[in-house]
């Protein structure tokens, strides 16, 4: 795990994280330290009739002050203005979002508008804010996005059907509450999406440019535990101790993403997600190996390591078929938790995979690769094997 002698790097993390069964409960004491006193909820429709938004509403007592639930899949600017809109009318003074990443990351954007007014559109981009927005505890029912701790939203432009980029280090949620009895109810096939975006983080900042000693340790813990609780959380759904490693992963994945950057899977997970519609971690999933592959000569040793943190006895062996093992392993274990192997299966249109590759060339996630891309050929090549 070799750095070069001009190692340089930041690194912040500044939530709060509460874990433990229950932790949902101290949800109201945690608006009372932000100095909180009117907390609207941000939700969707399927959170609220699952019953684990009326646990928060009922957990923030006399802090109450509303939800919002008309969250959806990839958010819109449009729809974050709104919520925002409904915040100002219920005097909300602090969020709480409830929910998987779409709610985490509108919230994230209602905190801007909030505090500084007009509309989302208005802070596209990277660094935009020059301080501290509204605060915004997280009390995420998926473990996967990791955004309860990350400084990015992403948020779909409608119109021009792509995803875009909202983020500040001042987006980075206040707080973090871990309860595993909140995602115990995920059906399985979520569970195993959501998990492998958490996996996908944790290896794209194992193989990012930006990689740092912090964000490998974080990060390659997340493996081990992904590696051993996800496939547990998706056959005994109702494992809490799996579900709590599995959160807690994928809080660490955040964090080792959130610093580090994620990559190229990402980039075509994105344009697989605007385009087509394909569930952000389903789309990771299938894309992860095939990126690797694409990587492999460039960093053998960092896939080494996943392979080690995999559980992958690789003793004796070099690092290029360590490197293999990894990618083996990853299939394998996308294949045990019965996730679609295809791109294909997803309802991916062969003819549109060109159009795939120019829009993820487009991303800005792809600067991070390890292994540069030089065209939108080496793309369409990487969605070509995944059809
Ligand atoms: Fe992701």
């Amino acid at each position: 795990m070799s750095y070069d002698q001009d190692l340089a790097f930041q690194y912040t993390n500044p939530t709060k994280i509460i874990f433990g069964e229950n932790s949902v409960r101290e949800t109201g004491l945690e608006v009372d330290a932000l100095g909180g006193t009117r907390a609207l909820v941000v939700t969707d429709e399927g959170i609220v009739k699952a019953g684990l938004a009326a646990r928060v509403e009922e957990a923030l007592g006399r802090r109450y002050a509303g939800t919002y639930d008309r969250c959806v899949q990839d958010s819109g600017f449009h729809l974050v203005d709104e919520a925002a809109a409904f915040a100002r009318e219920k005097e909300a003074d602090i969020l709480v979002s409830v929910g998987g990443g779409s709610v985490i990351d509108t919230a994230k954007g209602m905190a801007i508008l909030l505090k500084e007014g007009g509309k989302l559109a208005d802070y596209k981009g990277m660094q935009v804010l020059s301080r501290p927005q509204t605060p915004h505890v997280v009390v995420p029912t998926t473990a996967g996005t990791g955004s309860e701790v990350t400084w990015a939203a992403v948020i779909k432009d409608w119109d021009l059907n792509i995803k875009e980029l909202v983020a500040s280090y001042y987006l980075i949620p206040d707080r973090a509450i871990l309860d595993p009895v909140l995602t115990a109810g995920l059906p399985a096939p979520l569970t195993a999406a959501t998990g492998m975006d958490a996996f996908t983080h944790a290896v794209e900042a194992i193989h990012s440019i930006e990689r740092q000693p912090i964000t490998d340790g974080m990060a390659l813990q997340a493996i081990k535990m992904i590696a051993r609780f996800l496939p547990v959380c998706v056959e005994e759904g109702d494992n809490l101790t799996a579900r709590g490693q599995q959160q807690i992963a994928a809080t660490m994945a955040g964090i080792a993403f959130g610093n580090a950057q994620v990559c190229l899977a990402h980039s075509i997970a994105h344009a697989l997600g605007a385009l087509f519609g394909v569930p952000h971690g389903l789309a990771n999933s299938i894309i992860l190996p095939h990126v690797m592959r694409f990587n492999l000569e460039e960093c053998p040793d960092r896939y080494a390591l996943v392979a080690e943190a995999m559980g992958i006895d690789t003793r004796g062996e070099d690092e290029l078929s360590a490197g293999k093992a990894a990618i083996e392993a990853v299939t394998a274990l996308t294949e045990r938790i019965k996730l679609p192997q295809k791109l294909r299966e997803v309802k991916v249109p062969e003819e549109e995979l060109a159009k795939a590759a120019e829009l993820a060339l487009e991303d800005g996630d792809i600067i991070f690769n390890p292994r540069p891309v030089m065209d939108a050929e080496e793309v369409l090549n990487i969605l070509k094997e995944a059809w």
